[in-house]
């Protein structure tokens, strides 16, 4: 079967001719059938260019959180763009932004940026010179963005290169970074507490950071396991290392302070961008004053000429205004709690061995294993097969999670109570389908 229906399929030609493989971000190709055009979007719905609507489980890789095309959201850009669009000074959409994460986040500062990838970068340089150490410790699974420095040992890695638990080895997981890279990064397996301190006491001179994402986002949404963050935490404060979350798919989500609020934890830097802004592209650097003056005119740079760029900081303040004022996130946790009962439910009558990661408003679905993953490694232990047919058999039905499990599933407010029993109904259609193959 195809996804493309014949106009899609005839987009995608064109569209290869003159983008390499036909999209934007490696991470959007789905094969030569199944890649999709899109057409356009509404509240929690996609439509491909042969007006095939989707309830979209992707929203951009998690940005989406109040529904494509959210009038008061789109409203406050279009009024904000009749006043121009980039000044190269300060605006008051830009104070305002930062006011709210303030509050929201209980954070001192806040620089922005417009990806969650310059975010991270600038982070990792500001706690670099901040302590003036040069390497970092990251989790295997976790994904920071696109800047060689993170690109080891994510989940996009090759699970034979990992190497042991005890000994990992820093994988990198594309051509194109320099080999010297290597010495800058230490990885481990996420919630291995005896790892983490035996490493941290033979490394502490040299360390900078410990970069966690909170929950894990880009590996089904695995979580921490009780006392895991709280760990981390303590090892920085013992060896003056800046604990730094990456919040860039917790933030705003998990709920309105992010991974922070929701575990009672604060970290020394964190990084947010996608539900910030509803999908406009608009990213921050957030944290502690001591840790966040660091940066500097003439000393420590961090800049960028679109940095703050009215579309971004309109977007993210109406975004932010909404999220600050409305319970937005208890309607989307009430529909993902449905969902995620409803699928436990499917798969235990199915008799599919299975274990729902994560939180209501991201959560993913380990096939195959009946147990709580408690690092990337348990992840790929399952049957990643399985839910790629299941996955795709919602797909073809009109219900879009992402095909490839280690993508959680990311809910919005547009989301409705008849689009989760369309999901579950199409859900039990799909496990059926997946065992009679
Ligand atoms: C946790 C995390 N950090 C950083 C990034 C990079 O963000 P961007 O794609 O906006 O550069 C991502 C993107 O998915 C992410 O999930």
């Amino acid at each position: 079967m195809k996804l493309q229906g014949e106009k899609t399929g005839t987009f995608f030609e064109k569209s290869k001719r003159v983008i390499p493989h036909g999209v934007n971000s490696n991470f959007r190709y789905w094969g030569e059938d199944d890649t999709l055009i899109i057409k356009k979007g509404e509240g929690a719905y996609v439509w491909d260019m042969d007006d095939k609507r989707y309830i979209d489980y992707r929203l951009g890789f998690g940005p989406v959180i109040l529904g494509h095309s959210y009038q008061p959201v789109v409203e406050r850009v279009q009024e904000a763009l009749q006043g121009g669009n980039l000044f190269a000074w300060t605006t008051p959409y830009e104070v305002s932004v930062a006011e709210r994460i303030t509050r929201i986040c209980n954070v001192d500062k806040v620089r922005l940026t417009n990806t969650g990838t310059e975010a991270t970068m600038h982070a990792l340089r500001i706690a670099r010179a901040y302590t003036g150490r040069e390497k970092f410790i990251k989790f295997e699974g976790q994904y920071h963005g696109m800047a060689d420095y993170f690109m080891f040992s994510t989940a996009s890695s090759y699970r034979g290169g990992l190497g042991s638990r005890r000994n990992p080895i820093p994988q990198p997981n594309t051509s194109g970074i320099p080999k010297a890279l290597n010495q800058y990064v230490i990885t481990l397996p996420f919630n291995d507490f005896e790892g983490l301190e035996r490493t941290v006491k033979a490394n502490w001179g040299d360390l900078a950071a410990i970069f966690t994402e909170p929950v894990l986002g880009n590996a089904a949404g695995i979580m921490p396991q009780p006392g895991f963050l709280e760990k981390i935490r303590e090892l920085c404060d013992e060896y003056g290392i800046v604990m730094l979350f990456d919040e860039v798919k917790t933030g705003f989500r998990v709920s309105r302070g992010g991974a922070q609020e929701y575990f009672g934890i604060q970290a020394d830097l964190i990084t947010y961008a996608k539900a910030m802004g509803n999908g406009f592209p608009i990213a921050a650097i957030a944290g502690k004053e001591d840790v966040m003056m660091t940066v500097e005119p003439g000393s420590l740079a961090h800049g960028g000429t679109y940095t703050g760029n009215v579309v971004g900081a309109a977007a993210a303040d109406k975004t932010l205004e909404i999220l600050e004022t409305q319970p937005i996130l208890d309607t989307i946790n009430k529909r993902g709690k449905a969902l995620m009962t409803g699928i436990t439910d499917i798969l235990t009558e199915a008799g599919i061995p299975h274990y729902i990661t994560g939180v209501p408003s991201m959560f993913g679905i380990l096939l195959g294993k009946d147990e709580e993953p408690s690092d990337f490694r348990d992840y790929l232990a399952g049957d990643g097969d399985l839910y790629e047919e299941i996955s795709m058999g919602l797909n073809y039905r009109g219900i879009q999670p992402d095909s490839d499990g280690r993508e959680p599933w990311f809910l919005c407010y547009s989301l409705s109570e008849t689009d989760v029993d369309e999901t579950l109904n199409a859900f039990n259609d799909a496990v059926k389908d997946a065992k009679e193959k």
